[in-house]
């Protein structure tokens, strides 16, 4: 084919930032799935209390995160706010029994999974195109604090955090690198990509580090540590607006195309662990380096992602070495679609998508 010139950057970064902002509105949530979704959580909430008076059911994950998509699932955690509670298993034995007399919802009991869980989860019907599904687990306070901490990354600059990320979740879903179970990342591995991306990579920084900014009055270790672990982290989000700013101004196309840039490469995967608290470790000074004779560790720190307040988990244990191939690969592919430029923007769009 004749060659034609290749569109200059500036023109395809705006075109392809507007298509980034329609394609991700497009695929939010709707307040009537909102709506629907706190419904089942009310529900289920006064079923709870039947067996236990002084439970609270609340959301995490991405309906409480600011990064929900369009029919993502319902992550519920259970919490008792008293002394003398059931044994984990015992409750979910009930409570699976309860839902199945009291409820339309499908239900399958794990009371002896390595976190004990519900799973609840209704058939497509109109007006509810895709169903719901569901999973009540108990008393995870750190998930519900970490929920908490990326929701205050989405609201510092949501144009640019949320875009990308719910980006990014489209995408390694479509390309299909996004099941912790077969070997690849969950949307939460992701999601810490982004950030640490957009934080330790990006010069000037596009977010501050929320755990690293000091305390305006002093606190007690009381009340920053929860089961031994420092969840600490600046979360006044309207005074965090009125003092912080970034000086960085690129589109949310321009920081895309670098991260696929970075992470398929500059980032070291075989040395290098990625922490949103504390910036750019090294394996070694975690333990979690390739040791030969740690076979399984080598195993599990192929990628490694430092969990923001459970610092000894890596976020990223699951991730294979074919897993991380494939990422590496699905990395390299978008930048090569995104650094060819064509001549329409939403054309490069379908194609990281496809
Ligand atoms: P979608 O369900 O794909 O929309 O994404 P999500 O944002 O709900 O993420 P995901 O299902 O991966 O995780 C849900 C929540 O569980 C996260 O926000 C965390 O609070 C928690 N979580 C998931 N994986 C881990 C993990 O490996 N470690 C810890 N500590 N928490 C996790
Ligand atoms: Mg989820």
């Amino acid at each position: 084919p004749p060659q034609r010139p290749q569109i200059p950057k500036h023109q395809f970064c705006a075109d392809l930032s507007q298509c980034l902002f329609d394609f991700v509105v497009q695929l939010l949530p709707t307040a009537e799935e909102l709506a629907i979704k706190e419904d089942v959580r009310k529900l289920l909430e006064r079923l709870i209390r039947t067996i236990e008076p002084d439970s609270r059911l609340l959301s995490f994950g991405s309906t409480a995160n600011g990064f929900s998509l369009r029919n993502s699932d319902m992550d519920l955690c259970c919490l008792i706010d008293s002394e003398d509670r059931l044994p984990a298993t015992d409750l979910v034995n009930m409570l699976g029994d309860l839902f199945a007399r009291e409820t339309k919802f499908h239900i399958k009991s794990l009371p002896h999974a390595r976190i004990p869980i519900v799973k609840l989860s209704l058939d497509p019907k109109p007006g509810l195109p895709f169903g719901i599904a569901c999973d009540i687990g108990f008393e995870n306070r750190l998930a519900l604090e970490n929920t908490r901490l990326l929701m205050c990354y989405a609201m510092i600059d949501p144009a640019r955090v949320r875009t990308l990320v719910l980006f990014l979740k489209v995408w390694c879903k479509r390309r299909k690198i996004n099941s912790p179970y077969k070997g690849t990342l969950s949307s939460y591995g992701y999601v810490l990509l982004v950030i640490y991306f957009l934080m330790h990579v990006k010069n000037p920084p596009v977010l501050p580090n929320l755990q690293q900014i000091p305390p305006m009055r002093p606190i007690s270790q009381e009340e920053t540590h929860l089961n031994g672990h420092n969840v600490w982290f600046f979360d006044d989000i309207n005074v965090l607006r009125q003092r912080w700013q970034s000086s960085n101004t690129e589109s949310v196309a321009e920081l895309l195309i670098d991260f696929f840039k970075f992470y398929s490469r500059d980032f070291t995967y075989n040395t290098g662990v990625i922490s949103i608290r504390a910036g750019l470790l090294s394996k070694e000074s975690k333990g979690w380096d390739n040791d030969p004779d740690k076979g399984t560790a080598r195993e599990r720190n192929r990628l490694c992602i430092e969990d923001p307040f459970e610092i000894d988990f890596n976020v990223a244990r699951c991730v294979t070495r074919d897993g991380l191939y494939t990422i590496r690969g699905e990395f390299m592919r978008a930048s090569r679609i995104l650094a060819a430029r064509p001549e329409r923007a939403f054309i490069a769009l379908a194609q990281l998508c496809e």
